[in-house]
């Protein structure tokens, strides 16, 4: 009889020890955990497979270290509904390399204690519910590559500090709240090949310096309040894929070989400004655009016909709408 019953209750009391300790090391559970608890709607979602039955390097969204086997490298929870705030017990997991947590429904500020992950690579929280600065304590993150607050409710400065993380390719700020001018220190950013100020409260000029960074491919101001000219330097940019600024309060003129030194551009976006003088004949020597918007400024003259045959997107719409000509 006792050997009968012990055997029934062997695999029972396995199965108990193994969901009691199943982790030898609980910091990351532990912060797995109070990350599920700080999500508001967490029933019926998927989070209801962040439970015991399984190690928690196998949840959805969890991904784990190959050497460092109870470390937590990868949060990804892009587009599961998550709505409550950000806890920060995040900060414990301190081999995290990737967090993304792209079209959610998160609300709250990033909490400080994201400057403890100083393993952090990638950075997604675009289209939340977020607001507050850019927490100064991110300037630890210094293997920071990517970092993407787009469509959010973050406020305050584009912080100078973002100039000394060496490592940034990528800083998408648009559709938010941000103030004050462009910072000059971005120029120190030697890999730097994207960024994405579009619809902010942006004001003061393009820091000139920023046309050094030839990595760049994109760069995207539009709809601000940036005034001063365009420095010519953008204009001479090999790179470059991607120049929009449009709805802004730039002034100037364009130079008349504007187009003899992007052999990569394909949008060029400068409608809706104070711009003058006349309308560069050397874009056709653009001849890899897809888009052109000239449109509400004061150009003078006519785009040469041939421009037309460059652009299958929308340049014929656009330039119906070319200011004064
Ligand atoms: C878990 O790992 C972290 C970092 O490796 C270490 O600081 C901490 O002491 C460990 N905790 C336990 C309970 O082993
Ligand atoms: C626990 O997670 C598993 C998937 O890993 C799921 O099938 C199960 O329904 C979850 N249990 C509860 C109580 O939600
Ligand atoms: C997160 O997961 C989504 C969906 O699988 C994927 O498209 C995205 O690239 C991942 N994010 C990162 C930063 O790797
Ligand atoms: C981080 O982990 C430590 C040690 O495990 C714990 O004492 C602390 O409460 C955790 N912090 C947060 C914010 O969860
Ligand atoms: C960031 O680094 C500074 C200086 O090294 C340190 O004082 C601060 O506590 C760190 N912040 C976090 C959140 O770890
Ligand atoms: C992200 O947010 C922007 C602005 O709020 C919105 O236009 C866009 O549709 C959102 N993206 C998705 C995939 O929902
Ligand atoms: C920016 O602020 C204005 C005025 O406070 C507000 O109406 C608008 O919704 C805000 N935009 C974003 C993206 O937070
Ligand atoms: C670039 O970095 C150097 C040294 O790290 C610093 O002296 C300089 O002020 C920075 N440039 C800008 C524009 O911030
Ligand atoms: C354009 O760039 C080339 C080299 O990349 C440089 O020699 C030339 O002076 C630049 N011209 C202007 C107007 O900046
Ligand atoms: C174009 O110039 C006229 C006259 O100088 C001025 O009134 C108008 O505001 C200018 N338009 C734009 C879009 O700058
Ligand atoms: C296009 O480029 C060629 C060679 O660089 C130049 O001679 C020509 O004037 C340019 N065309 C226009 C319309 O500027």
């Amino acid at each position: 009889m006792f050997p009968v019953l012990l055997l029934l209750l062997l695999p029972y009391v396995l199965l108990q020890s193994a969901s009691a300790r199943p982790f030898s090391n609980w910091t990351d559970v532990d912060a797995l955990l109070a990350f599920k608890a700080s999500i508001s709607n967490q029933r019926g979602g998927v989070l209801d497979a962040w439970n015991t039955s399984t190690q928690f390097c196998q949840w959805p969204g969890v991904g784990c270290s190959t050497k460092h086997k109870h470390r937590v490298t990868v949060l990804n929870l892009t587009s599961e509904g998550l709505a409550g705030t950000i806890t920060p017990s995040i900060g414990n997991l301190t081999f995290l390399k990737t967090l993304d947590l792209t079209l959610n429904k998160l609300h709250g500020e990033i909490p400080s204690s994201i400057g403890r992950l100083s393993r952090l690579r990638h950075l997604h929280l675009s289209n939340n519910s977020l607001h507050g600065n850019v927490h100064t304590d991110l300037k630890n993150c210094t293997h920071l590559e990517n970092i993407y607050l787009g469509a959010n409710q973050f406020t305050g400065e584009i912080p100078p500090w973002l100039g000394g993380l060496s490592s940034l390719k990528v800083i998408s700020l648009w559709n938010n709240n941000f103030t004050g001018t462009i910072p000059p220190s971005l120029a120190n950013l030697s890999a730097l090949q994207n960024i994405d100020f579009t619809t902010n409260q942006l004001q003061g000029s393009i820091p000139e310096g920023i046309g050094t960074t030839t990595s760049l491919t994109m760069i995207q101001l539009g709809e601000n309040h940036l005034s001063g000219i365009i420095p010519a330097i953008f204009f001479n940019f090999s790179s470059l894929i991607v120049f929009s600024v449009a709805l802004n309060e730039l002034h100037g003129k364009l130079p008349s070989n504007l187009g003899d030194h992007l052999p990569n551009l394909r949008y060029l976006l400068l409608g809706e400004n104070h711009l003058t003088g006349s309308l560069p004949a050397s874009l056709v020597n653009a001849t890899g655009m897809y888009g052109l918007d000239m449109s509400s400024n004061n150009f003078t003259g006519i785009l040469p016909r041939e421009i037309g045959l460059l652009c299958p997107d929308y340049l014929s719409l656009e330039v119906l709408r070319t200011g004064s000509s």
